[in-house]
């Protein structure tokens, strides 16, 4: 077939823009044949590896890849020019001539000659340094996860001198009323002692596991109130959910007040009773926690407002907290309802 003289300059015009973009690219590009035999690269390549053009001349792909990788790059150089179908892009631990190893990103596409299968065409791309960066990143976040789970630890342990402090003064008390707050508040370190045991056990250091808390903490207070649980049991519809800290705290020392109520207040001369505790998503980001018992009843009514006694000015402390809104109905059952919104760390700043 003729070709115009026309359309053969077009042609060799075409040919050397092509030529020079690919030369030029700061991108390695190679071709190879079926057996990976180097048939075409670039000066970028030149430059990964190390070598002098003429010292690749003649060799295969896998002089630049490292003895690690040689392996898998063959297997997927094999099955790519028999048709398989294999990843187009990976990475490989690449070797430069004086044997440093390098980590390479490549696509590699298959090459056609009148339909038959001649090659490959890879393009290659020197991720050593964003590698590395990953590496370095990764490493600084597993040593601050390492710290965050010693500062839990710590702030744990510290929670429990201070409760243990509070023990020995109480030993030298007489008054009974007294002991009574001496063991209340070292209940309420312990609420918030246990927060963080949660958290330096979990695999998300930000992030408590609350139906886990709610077990733990109920465990507790069943057995500091002294309270047979085949009478009272502990009844709880919570599905799972994980709180951040600025809330587990404030919402445990709830729980803490309103369980230690039920168990305290509830169940006085009651052969057998339920105590419930509910927490669910109540809409538009919204959480609502029950706590109810099927005891005696609130004898007097309470003022939201004015709450009288401390128990009960610590909820409204706390509820406040959370921006949350507390409600108390009292038929049947007792039950404080409290709607609040889960407090994000960024809610803070
Ligand atoms: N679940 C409940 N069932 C029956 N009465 C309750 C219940 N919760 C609270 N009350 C009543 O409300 C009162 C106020 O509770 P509040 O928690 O403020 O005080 P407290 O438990 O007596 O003492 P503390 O300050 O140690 O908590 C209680 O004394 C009790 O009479
Ligand atoms: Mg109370």
């Amino acid at each position: 077939m003729k070709i115009k003289k026309e359309t053969k300059v077009q042609l060799k015009e075409s040919e050397a823009r092509y030529k020079s973009l690919v030369e030029k690219a700061r991108i390695a590009i190679l071709i190879d044949d079926k057996e990976g035999n180097l048939k075409y690269f670039n000066d970028r390549l030149c430059e990964i590896f190390g070598y002098e053009r003429e010292e690749l001349e003649g060799k295969t792909i896998l002089t630049l890849v490292h003895p690690e990788d040689r392996e898998t790059v063959i297997h997927l150089h094999r099955s790519r020019v028999s048709g398989n179908k294999v990843k187009s892009s990976y990475e490989f631990k690449g070797i430069k001539k004086d044997g440093t190893a390098l980590f390479c990103e490549v696509d590699a596409v298959i090459l056609r000659e009148k339909k038959q299968v001649i090659g490959t065409c890879s393009y290659i791309r020197d991720i050593t340094e964003s590698k590395k960066d990953k590496i370095k990143l990764q490493d600084s976040l597993r040593e601050k996860e390492v710290l965050l789970r010693e500062v839990h630890h710590r702030v744990k342990n510290d929670m429990q001198v201070i409760s243990s402090l509070l023990a020995l003064q109480a030993a030298n008390i007489e008054d009974e009323d007294i002991q009574e707050i001496f063991r209340e508040s070292r209940g309420r370190i312990k609420t918030m002692a246990m927060v963080y045991e949660e958290l330096y056990g979990s695999e998300e250091l930000s992030k408590v596991d609350f139906s886990k808390y709610i077990d733990s903490l109920a465990h507790y207070l069943f057995q500091s109130f002294g309270i047979d649980s085949e009478k009272v049991v502990l009844k709880k519809d919570v599905k799972e959910i994980f709180l951040d800290i600025n809330t587990a705290i404030p919402l445990g020392l709830l729980l803490n007040e309103l369980i230690s109520n039920s168990l305290k207040h509830s169940f006085l001369d009651k052969e057998k009773g339920e105590v419930r505790v509910t927490l669910v998503k109540a809409g538009d980001e919204q959480l609502k926690l029950i706590v109810s018992d099927n005891g005696v009843g609130v004898k007097n009514k309470i003022d939201l407002n004015k709450p009288g006694s401390f128990g009960l000015q610590l909820v409204k402390m706390l509820t406040e907290q959370l921006h949350g809104d507390m409600k108390i109905e009292s038929n049947k059952e007792t039950s404080f309802i409290i709607t609040f919104k889960e407090l994000k760390y960024s809610s803070r700043l």
